[in-house]
C-alpha cells in the first residue's frame, strides 16, 4: 500500500458540453450508469491511494460532497477544496498546498478514463516512485488536442508541447500524472500561459529538463477516453456498456475496487450493494460479496 494522495479534479465550466453543463458539474454527468467522476477516482483508488482531495467549482463542490461524502463508504478519505476560476489544472497543487506532505501525489481529470489490462501494478509503481514525475502517453489520432510527447531515437522523452499545431509524435499525454514532493516548489516557479492558465504541461516540462520525467506507453490494447464532448461522452458511455454487458464485469466501479483492494470486506460491499437497489450494478456487487465472481 503507498503513502502517496491523490487530487481529483473536477473543476472547470465545461464548455463544450453546453447547455448540459450550464446547471450542472460535468465530471457528475453520466458515463453509462454511474458519474463521471467515479472513473477517475476508481484508477486513483486503484493506484492504491486512500487520501484524496477533490476540487471543484464553488458552486458544484457541494454536490461532490452529497455523492462522494467522507469516503468511510469506500475505504478511503475525501477532503475538499474550491478553484474559484478554472486557472489551470497545475493549480491544483496551489489549492492544496496545506494538504499536501512530503509524500508522492497524483492528479486525476475528473473526466478522464483508463481501462486496462494490469492497470494495477503500472499505477502501484508509478504511486511509489519517491524521485521524479511519472505520466501515461496514449497514441491517438488527433494529437494536436492535448498534451504531446515526442521521443528521441533512444526511445527517450524529448519534448512535451501543450496542443502543438503541428505535432512532433501521435503520443497524448494523458489526465494522471504522479508526483514526488518537490512538486510544490515546482508549481511555485509556473506563471500563467498565454491563455492565462497554470499548464500543467509546463510542469512536467520542467521534470523532463532535469530527466525525472518517467513516460509511460499504455499499449495499444489499452482504452483511454476523456469525456469533454458530446461526441467524447457519448462513445466513452457506449465503451463502458459494451464492455460491462460483454464480460459482466465493471469499469470504474469505486465500490469493486475498494473490495478487491482490500478496503473494505464482503459484507461492507454487500450493504454497498443493497444501497444501489435494484440496479445491475448493485446486482453485479452483490455477486461479487457472495464470491459468485472472481
Ligand atoms: O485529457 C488530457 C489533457 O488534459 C492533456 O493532454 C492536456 O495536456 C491537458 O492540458 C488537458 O487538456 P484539456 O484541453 O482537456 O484541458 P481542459 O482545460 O479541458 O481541462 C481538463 C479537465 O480539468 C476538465 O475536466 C476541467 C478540469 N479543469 C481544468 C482547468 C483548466 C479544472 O478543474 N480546473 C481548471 O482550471
Amino acid at each position: 500500500m503507498t503513502t502517496a494522495k491523490g487530487i481529483l479534479l473536477a473543476g472547470g465550466s465545461g464548455t463544450r458540453l453546453h447547455p448540459m453543463t450550464l446547471a450542472a458539474s460535468k465530471q457528475l454527468l453520466p458515463v453509462y450508469d454511474k458519474p463521471m467522476v467515479y472513473y477517475p477516482l476508481s484508477t486513483l483508488m486503484l493506484a492504491g491511494i486512500r487520501d484524496i482531495l477533490v476540487i471543484s467549482t464553488p458552486e458544484d463542490l457541494p454536490q461532490f460532497r452529497r455523492l462522494l461524502g467522507s469516503g468511510e463508504r469506500l475505504g478511503v478519505r475525501f477532503a475538499y477544496a474550491e478553484q474559484p476560476r478554472p486557472e489551470g489544472i497545475a493549480q491544483a497543487f496551489r489549492i492544496g498546498a496545506e494538504w499536501l506532505t512530503s509524500e508522492p501525489v497524483a492528479l486525476a481529470l475528473g473526466d478522464n478514463l483508463i481501462h486496462a489490462d494490469q492497470l494495477s501494478s503500472l499505477l502501484r509503481a508509478a504511486a511509489g516512485r519517491a524521485e521524479g514525475a511519472t505520466v501515461f502517453a496514449y497514441q491517438v489520432r488527433d494529437p494536436e488536442r492535448y498534451g504531446v510527447v515526442s521521443f528521441d531515437p533512444a526511445g527517450r522523452a524529448a519534448q512535451i508541447v501543450e496542443k502543438p499545431a503541428a505535432p512532433l509524435s501521435n503520443w497524448a499525454v494523458t489526465g494522471l500524472y504522479f508526483y514526488d514532493h518537490r512538486v510544490a516548489e515546482r508549481v511555485a516557479r509556473l506563471s500563467p500561459s498565454a491563455r492565462g492558465e497554470l499548464e500543467i504541461t509546463d510542469l512536467n516540462r520542467l521534470y523532463l529538463e532535469d530527466g525525472t520525467l518517467h513516460v509511460e506507453r499504455l499499449a495499444r490494447g489499452c482504452a483511454w477516453l476523456d469525456a469533454g464532448t458530446p461526441d467524447s461522452l457519448l462513445q466513452a458511455a457506449t465503451f463502458v456498456q459494451t464492455i460491462q454487458a460483454r464480460q459482466g464485469l465493471l469499469v470504474g466501479c469505486p465500490e469493486e475496487v475498494a473490495f478487491r483492494m482490500g478496503y473494505i470486506d464482503a459484507a461492507h460491499l454487500r450493504a454497498e450493494a443493497r444501497r444501489l437497489g435494484k440496479t445491475e450494478l448493485g446486482r453485479v456487487l452483490g455477486e461479487l460479496a457472495d464470491g459468485a465472481i472472481v
